[in-house]
């Protein structure tokens, strides 16, 4: 039940992925990730996911300097996305929050935020980190409204946030390098699955809409999409948008039962072990 952190590796010249999978039993391995940026200002997009800890800090300062970053770019508020956000902050004081006014919003009942950090950001604005511009924009797909993805002009790395996510049936999947080498068959359920119940309002969506939403984003080209719920799309997006396509015509899933959830923690209860049975005392009167 446990995140496992895997090894950073580089999607693209100037990107790296910072990669975890997280089993969830009966649901499948849950693929979450944080890039760098390797902009002459480097950024950081998203921050893990707080059971990490120190260790997702440790990957990070594996990778880059963690007090040289300049921004950290949150797609959105979830916690999935901010675990280490505030240490970041004391640990790289130069760094700015891109994020929009909703995902600030969103955090401030966690406790005090430093507004002074932050730089607003909406979707079509675009922010200059030195050697490239960050086009902000907002995913066809997301679970909060308060969701920027962005398109880094230079590399042309696309990244989604929790948009073409998928949990899939193995951790050797959910760490793969390239969602390429799954197969179309285990991955168009997978995201479709992921669809319904991260934006389970899909499933309400106008499929016209939906479509040109899609055909916004494939039209701009990218040299890879990272989302943040699957392995870096290189080769096959035209496969995955078609999978998206689908999604305004699946059924609802409806919640995890309490039934269900009774099942679930059956199974992890330890099996009893063998124990020799206590012998009676004799008991002297
Ligand atoms: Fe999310
Ligand atoms: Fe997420």
């Amino acid at each position: 039940m446990d995140p496992v952190l895997s090894e950073p590796f580089r999607a693209g010249p100037d990107t790296t992925v910072i990669p975890t999978h997280w089993p969830v039993p009966g649901v499948g391995v849950i693929p979450m990730n944080a890039f760098v940026v390797h902009a002459s200002e480097p950024v950081l997009v998203d921050t893990g996911t707080a059971a990490l800890g120190e260790d997702f800090v440790d990957a990070l300062a594996s990778i880059v300097a963690i007090e040289d970053l300049r921004w950290i770019w949150l797609t959105h508020e979830d916690r999935d996305h901010t675990g280490s956000l505030r240490r970041l902050l004391e640990l790289a004081p130069r760094a700015r929050v891109l994020t929009s006014f909703m995902a600030i919003g969103r955090m401030l009942p966690d406790g005090p935020f430093p507004l002074d950090r932050v730089r607003l950001v909406n979707p079509g604005e675009t922010v200059n980190v030195g050697d490239r511009n960050l086009r902000a924009l907002r995913p066809p797909l997301f679970d909060s409204p308060a969701t920027v993805g962005l398109l880094d002009d230079r590399s042309g790395a696309l990244f989604s946030s929790d948009c073409f996510g998928a949990p899939l049936p193995e951790p050797g999947m959910a760490a793969a390098r390239r969602a390429d080498d799954i197969p179309p068959e285990v991955l168009a359920p997978s995201q479709v699955a992921w669809a319904t119940v991260d934006s389970s309002w899909v499933t309400m969506a106008d499929p016209v809409a939906l479509g040109s939403a899609l055909d916004a984003l494939a039209g701009l080209q990218p040299s890879v999409v990272l989302s943040s719920h699957l392995p870096p799309v290189h080769d096959c997006l035209d496969r995955v948008v078609a999978t998206l396509r689908t999604t305004p015509s699946a059924d609802p899933v409806p919640g995890v039962t309490q039934a269900e959830l009774k099942a679930l923690l059956a199974g992890f209860e330890p099996q009893p072990e063998a124990r020799p049975q206590p012998t009676k005392e004799k008991v002297h009167v």
